[in-house]
């Protein structure tokens, strides 16, 4: 039995979580900053850094004492040392080292967003490897082909707004709470996704990469009128920005689930994970794995615990790096991207 220790801060979570054997989550604890975000429409760096400081230490203890465990019982600690807000990193990345030489535990360096695209497999006793993992969350969009926790090939990614981004972006255009994602989500159950159609990117017949910086101007402009940026969202009904946010979500959907398929197409691959903040999402947990099924493939919903940032997806691939002796100096560096 191995059990580790996970540090989580690259971007406005503080978290921390013990995680047995890379897949038996013992304690999740994540405290959220949005409150200190929200009035300012998105994440200051500044104030995450200051409360990732003031927040880290009692957050690893709740983690602990939530899952019985003393440092004794800690085999390593892993923490998030890429991507992600510099800043915020390195908070993360200071406390490990710290507990790493004051409790003499190994030191596991994990990449945030391979976390993610291995986080369905919390849980699961027998990993869902080979997969393509779509990974979907505020900085990236990305899919992956998944043939072990440490064999992740990269086949397709954003190529400007990340999926994430997109709704927050969405969110502010049609003032609605911060992050845009959980309040496009909501809203649009109460619109209806074809009155107003929003452009597909599909980037070429080929292509795995995303793009949603041109659907994000098309919300804008639908909103204000063509080439205005501001002014227009006083003169629409309700009913109208609910269609407007049905509308723009189900083409994000459409084009996350037509490059999803395409890589299962490219890679004959019938296994697909998803994770990251996106994946919350209703409508692609909806439309997803039926479209999987209309293929023969099965699709794995991270668990919603772990979808969002959170240090359990840390701490569980931080193990089988761990077990593979790949663990860090405490030379390790927070890296932005
Ligand atoms: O993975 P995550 O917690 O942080 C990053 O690594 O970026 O993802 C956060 C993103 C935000 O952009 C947020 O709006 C989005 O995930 N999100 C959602 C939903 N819940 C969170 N987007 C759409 N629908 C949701 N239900
Ligand atoms: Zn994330």
């Amino acid at each position: 039995m191995t059990t580790l220790l996970g540090i989580e801060t690259s971007c406005d979570e503080t978290a921390a979580a013990v995680v047995v054997d890379g897949w038996n989550v013992r304690s999740n604890v994540v405290a959220s900053q949005i409150e200190l975000h929200a009035k300012y429409g998105g994440v200051v760096p500044e104030i995450a850094s200051r409360a990732h400081i003031e927040r880290l230490d009692g957050i690893v203890r709740e983690a602990l004492s939530a899952a019985g465990c003393g440092r004794e019982d800690i085999d390593a600690i892993a923490v998030t040392h890429r991507p992600g807000l510099v800043g915020s990193l390195l908070i993360g990345v200071t406390a490990a080292k710290t507990l790493s030489w004051a409790w003499c535990k190994p030191l596991v360096g994990v990449n945030h967003i391979e976390a993610h695209a291995c986080s369905a497999a919390i849980g699961l006793d027998s990993p869902p490897w080979p997969a393509i993992a779509l990974v979907v969350s505020g900085g990236h969009s990305s899919l992956y082909r998944v043939d072990g926790f440490r064999e992740l090939t990269l086949l397709g990614q954003t190529t400007d707004d990340a999926a994430g981004e997109a709704f927050d972006k969405v969110g502010t255009i049609l003032n609605l709470p911060f992050p845009g994602g959980p309040a496009i989500d909501k809203l649009a159950r109460e619109g209806d996704p074809s009155v107003v159609a929003f452009p597909r990117a599909m980037l070429g017949r080929d292509s795995l990469d995303f793009s949603f910086s041109g659907i994000k101007t098309a919300v804008l402009y639908e909103v204000n009128g063509p080439g205005r940026t501001s002014g227009g969202l006083e003169r629409l009904s309700a009913k109208r920005i609910a269609d407007i946010a049905a509308g723009f979500q189900a083409a994000v959907v459409d084009v996350l689930v037509a490059k999803t398929l395409r890589a299962l197409d490219r890679t004959g691959l019938s296994c697909v994970v998803v994770g990251g903040g996106v994946a919350a999402n209703g409508r692609l947990r909806s439309r997803l794995p039926d479209a999987c099924a209309a293929r023969g493939a099965t699709c794995r919903f991270t668990p919603m615990a772990y979808c969002t940032d959170n240090a359990a997806m840390i701490a569980a691939l931080g193990h089988h790096q761990f077990i593979r002796g790949e663990t860090a100096s405490l030379g390790l560096d927070a890296q932005a991207g």
